[in-house]
Parts: structure tokens; sequence; C-alpha cells
């Protein structure tokens, strides 16, 4: 068993040849001077570290850094696998943070850890306590799992050693491209998981990392988004004489309101960056801009500019709303529109004609 400062002698040791290293601290941290370099990175910033809520700054800044950097040591004990016990044996959803080499700062997420025992075995709370162990550095998370691997592998010699990282990327949520939410997994298997495709599936599937299911493509999804608006309308036809209207439309001759439904479906492929045909939020903000806020609370008959000179049955309007919806679609294809005029009568367009 090693000492904490000796795996450290040794990950500095091992920097020369192997790509596998800690990056730790090469001298020991000197508080004073990280707080001038503070004080210092504000003044470039354009800001005045003597401001009052400016002056502790420098102060808190290189404390924090400093514990966030330090990896906390801890005495990694095995003990003899007396039972023979020979499964898997994980943890999983370990939190984790670690600080970004490239670009100072944060990463957080989870670790899954698993290993196939020999003849040694590990308390769990040490498998967290390794990974935060490799994590309280300047990391890259590709690095960081095989560290974690390769630490595990090296103090417990078992058949096989699995770690998958899942984490989000301050340096990419919160400035570049700006993905908040995006996570980034990394894996390294060792071992009977690296040789053995059963091992490694069990551990994946039991890790919750197994590849998901590719989200059915080429149309076969439809989202759809409903909204109301109430509208007063007549049915009246110009070339009919009165009676020809009232024969033909009954009561409807006569100007009436409708709360009207309006359900918009579209089909498409699944973005596999956000699950989603379409964002139906953003369905909805282009059914509100090109439609509703034109015949809400309006007589169709004369208020709506693009329905002049048309009789406003609900046929009319379902063709009517697909042309309006149809150029601001960006995401996916309109399937087709139905007008709810009442409870009991629809009409759909699903276009071509
Ligand atoms: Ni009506």
């Amino acid at each position: 068993m090693r000492s904490v400062a000796e795996f450290g002698r040794r990950a500095r040791d091992a920097d020369a040849g192997k790509a596998l290293r800690v990056r730790m601290p090469d001298n020991p941290v000197d508080l004073l001077a990280a707080q001038r370099a503070v004080r210092d990175l504000l003044v470039a910033l354009g800001f005045d570290p003597s401001d009052e809520g400016l002056v502790e700054t420098p102060r808190r800044v290189a404390t924090a850094l400093t514990e966030l950097v330090t990896p906390l040591p801890f005495t990694m004990t095995t003990f003899a696998n007396t039972d023979g016990y020979d499964q898997l044996v994980l943890a999983r959803a370990i939190p984790f943070h670690s600080v970004c080499q490239h670009h100072l700062l944060p990463f957080v997420g989870v670790a899954h850890v698993g290993y196939l025992p020999a003849d040694r075995l590990v308390g769990l709370s040490k498998l967290a306590r390794a990974v935060d162990y490799c994590a309280r550095g300047l990391q890259v998370q590709e690095r960081l799992t095989i560290q974690i691997a390769t630490y595990l592998n090296e103090r417990l010699t078992p058949r096989g050693v699995g770690v998958v990282l899942e984490a989000e990327h301050m340096c990419m949520s919160l400035r570049g491209v700006q993905k908040i939410g995006a996570k980034t997994v990394t894996s390294a298997l060792l071992g009977t998981f690296r040789d053995d495709a059963r091992a490694r599936e069990e551990f994946l599937a039991r890790a919750g990392v197994q590849e998901k299911t590719p989200m059915p493509r080429c149309g076969a999804l439809r989202v759809s988004r409903r909204e109301c608006f109430n509208a007063a309308h007549q049915l009246c036809d110009p070339d009919l004489s009165e009676d020809g209207n009232r024969r033909l439309f009954g009561k409807c001759v006569n100007l009436h309101g409708h709360n009207y439904m309006l359900d918009v479906v579209v089909t498409g492929d699944v973005d596999p960056s956000t699950g989603y045909v379409m964002d139906l939020k953003r369905l909805s903000d282009v059914i509100c801009d090109a439609i509703i806020r034109d015949v809400d609370h309006r007589n169709l008959n004369t208020d709506v500019p693009w329905l002049a000179g048309r009789i406003p049955t609900a046929e009319t309007l379902a063709v009517a709303f697909w042309e309006r919806l149809e150029p601001h679609l960006s995401d996916g294809t309109l399937h087709s529109v139905r007008v709810w005029e009442t409870e009991k009568n629809w009409a759909e367009y699903r276009g071509g004609g």
C-alpha cells in the first residue's frame, strides 16, 4: 500500500515520460503570491481592487483556487477478499468537480466507478475518495478518467476496472459555444472490462451509460401544439341573395362568435442534440406571431387582411392558417393544421393544394 505522498511523487516522477500524470503543483502553494496575482488580474481586467467590495477578493480567490487544486490526502485501505467475491462492485454517480487546465474554470459531474475483484477489496467510500483525489488539480477530463482507473488498478490489482465520467464544463457552458447542460462523457476500461464484451456491457448497463437507442428518423415522429383564440364571423357568400345565404348557412349568416382551437402538427427528424423534432415553445411563438395575434378577438370577415374576400369557414381558416405558418417553420415539416370551430366540428388541411 502506498501513501498519498508517495503517489504524488510517483505521479510527478512519471511526468517526464508518461501521458498519465496528476497535474499537482510543482511547488508548495504561495498564498501571498497568489493574492498578488489575483489583485494584478483585477487591475488588468479594468477593476479597482481597492473598491470596498473587492478588497477581500484576492484573498478569497487565492484560497478557493488553492482548495480546488489541492488533493485531499487519504489512505487507500484494501482488505483481503476472503469470501472470494468475484462479481461487479460499482459505485454510481459519485459527484466530483475539477478545474480545467485550459481555462481555470470548473468542470462538474458524476463518476461511475466499478471493478471486478481479485484478491483484494476496497471500502466503497475509498472509490469516491480516489475520484476526489485525482480530480483536485488542473485537469482535462480524458486524463482524469484514465488516472482514476489506473490509480485503482495499481492499488487493487483487480481483474477489471471501469470508470465513466459525465461532466459539464464551464468553459463550454458559459463562454465560447455556450452550450449549457451539454455533458462530456469519457470512459476508461481496463482488464476484463476491456477484453470481455459481456463484462463490459454489464458494467456500462449498471452504470446507466449504455448507448441510447437511436431515435427514429425520416418523419416517423409528429409533434403537436394547440393554441386557442376566439373570434366572430358570419358566413355569407356575396354572390348569393339573402335568402340564398340563409338557406345555405342557416343561422350562421348572423354575426356570432366561436372559441376556436387550433392544432398544428409538425413532423420531422429528431435533433440528437435536443431530442426534439421542434421545440414546441418555439412552435407556439410562431403560431402566435403568424396567426393568433391577427385573429384573436377579431371579426374574421372584416378585421383580418389575409382573410379578405374569403368566407371564413373552418375549412377556409385551416387552409389560410397553413399558408401563414408554412414559410416560418425552420425545424420539421408542417404535417397538418386542424381548426376546431366547436367541440364537435373541425376541419383539417394537410397541404398539397
Ligand atoms: Ni360559425
